[in-house]
């Protein structure tokens, strides 16, 4: 039985048909299943550098991040959770593309896993790429306190590198004495740019320096899991290529102005070729507040060389097996997100008669108060989400091109996600973008009008919502139904 969907959730139906039907190029690849178990605990961490002490965090597999999965495209993956939280959990696989009852979501695609408990998840590695997992109850404490780690899956044939790193960034407030400031969730950091910290780690440690030679090429993938914080990493002189977005390949590309921006949940894979001579230092700075940027680490060149000059090979990944929507024959909708401090002036001025008007009347007035104090202060289309079970939002037809035109009507960035599809930028503020780059999580600015498209393909609903963590738990969050 050859079935229709890569994801099918079917053991049966994948080995004996599909893996054909997603790498027609490797029809005879026999399917390897791999098993892994994480475990959601308590646990301690060196975020801080000496002389501080070790802090305590929640973490999987005693580590932050927790343990990077790493398999190959078209893999099978089993993997064990074990909650040994004091509150329930769910994990989230973020950016796959996966079958419904896999993706995580408490209450709407899963029961969430008690304490104590554990549960399986089970699906296959559909798409090649740089990929992450995180809970999706209470994101906002939970990620926030550590509980997130690094997913790759392999091309078959990836580009020819000297090294690939995985860089999961991070952004931590700590106190003085490098505990977790404790005021997850409240109302500031809830109604305006989410919990912004004090400490920026990479893999769970404040970096110092990285080490490169002369002459060598490294790949390196880049996971923002921070709960708010929006990076904006300029490597100087040592311009990097994008080789990748949200883990779906992009034309090879040097980053708009510089700078390779992620917001929340994003990914970039970018290629950097060290042309710092032997001995130099070379920082990497993130640039992405302005007047608050910081020297994030820096690369220590060693004093032999590798090599002379960068190396010529080719930089192009080989595409995923993602549905091409059709344009002409789409489906529009109309999505404005609102809401936050300001977000009334900026209604305003941009027209103020969008979304629905359950909320646009409040949006003007003094209800800006009051609506924070029930928690709702963002909105998607005029409402709040107040949990995970929600109507939807929309309903898509399922095998037909959609087209989401989305505006921006806050004052403030957004990254907007959509579950179980990844989907083209074809425009922003009405201009075609240069790379229609496939993402999962895209970084809307203030104001901003962003045209994305898709094939709805994936059975089920699906959470869209904002990935700063405290707009999500403040409303930003609706459910998409694909049937
Ligand atoms: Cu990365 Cu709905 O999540
Ligand atoms: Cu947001």
């Amino acid at each position: 039985m050859i079935s229709r969907f890569p994801w099918a959730p079917s053991r049966r139906s994948f080995l004996t048909g599909a893996a054909a039907a997603i790498f027609p190029l490797h029809p005879t690849w026999a399917v390897t299943s791999r098993t892994f178990i994480l475990r959601a605990a308590p646990g301690q961490a060196r975020i801080a550098p000496e002389p501080w002490g070790m802090s305590d965090v929640w973490c999987y597999g005693g580590k932050v991040p927790g343990p990077e999965i790493r398999v190959r495209q078209g893999d099978r993956l089993q993997i064990q959770v074990e909650n040994a939280l004091d509150e329930e959990t769910t994990v989230h696989w973020h950016g796959l593309r996966l079958p419904n009852a896999m993706d995580g979501v408490p209450h709407l695609t899963q029961r969430p896993i008690a304490a104590g408990e554990t549960f399986t998840y089970e699906f296959n590695a559909v798409d090649a790429g740089t990929f992450w997992y995180h809970p999706h109850q209470r994101s906002f404490e939970q990620v926030g306190r550590g509980l997130y780690g690094p997913l790759i899956i392999e091309e078959p044939e990836p580009v020819r590198v000297d090294r690939e790193v995985t860089w999961v960034l991070d952004d931590w407030r700590l106190t003085k004495s490098a505990a977790i400031s404790d005021d997850f969730g409240n109302g500031h950091d809830m109604s305006h740019n989410g919990r912004v910290g004090n400490t920026v780690t990479i893999n769970g440690r404040v970096p110092d320096t990285f080490a490169v030679k002369q002459g060598e090429r490294i790949r390196l993938r880049l996971i923002n899991a921070a709960n708010a914080r929006i990076f904006g990493l300029d490597f100087q002189d040592h311009e990097p290529t994008v080789i990748a977005l949200d883990g779906q390949p992009v034309a090879p590309h040097k980053p708009e102005g510089g700078l390779v921006v992620l917001g929340p949940a994003m990914r970039a894979d970018i290629v950097v070729d060290m042309r710092g001579s032997p001995g130099s230092r070379v920082s990497v700075i993130d640039r992405f507040y302005k007047g608050l940027e910081y020297q994030l680490i820096d690369l220590a060149f060693d004093a032999t060389p590798l090599r002379a000059s960068a190396p010529d090979w080719p930089l192009t990944l080989p595409s995923n097996p993602l549905p091409e929507p059709d344009l002409k024959s789409a489906v529009h909708h109309d999505v404005v997100f609102n809401g936050g401090m300001m977000g009334g002036m900026v209604m305003a001025e941009m027209g103020g008669n969008m979304g629905d008007d359950s909320s646009g009347g409040m949006m003007g007035g003094g209800g800006m108060m009051g609506m924070m104090h029930s928690g709702k202060i963002w909105f998607i289309n005029g409402k709040a989400a107040e949990g995970h079970i929600m109507e939807p939002m929309l309903t898509l037809d399922r095998d037909r091109s959609h087209v989401i035109a989305m505006t921006n009507a806050t004052a403030w960035h957004h990254p907007i996600h959509l579950h179980g599809h990844s989907f083209r930028v074809i425009a922003r503020n009405g201009q075609p973008t240069r790379h229609r780059e496939w993402q999962d999580t895209v970084l809307m600015a203030p104001r901003e009008k962003v045209e994305i498209a898709f094939v709805a393909d994936n059975p089920g609903d699906w959470m869209f919502h904002c990935h700063i963590l405290e707009h999500q738990a403040a409303g930003m969050m609706g459910v998409i139904r694909v049937a």
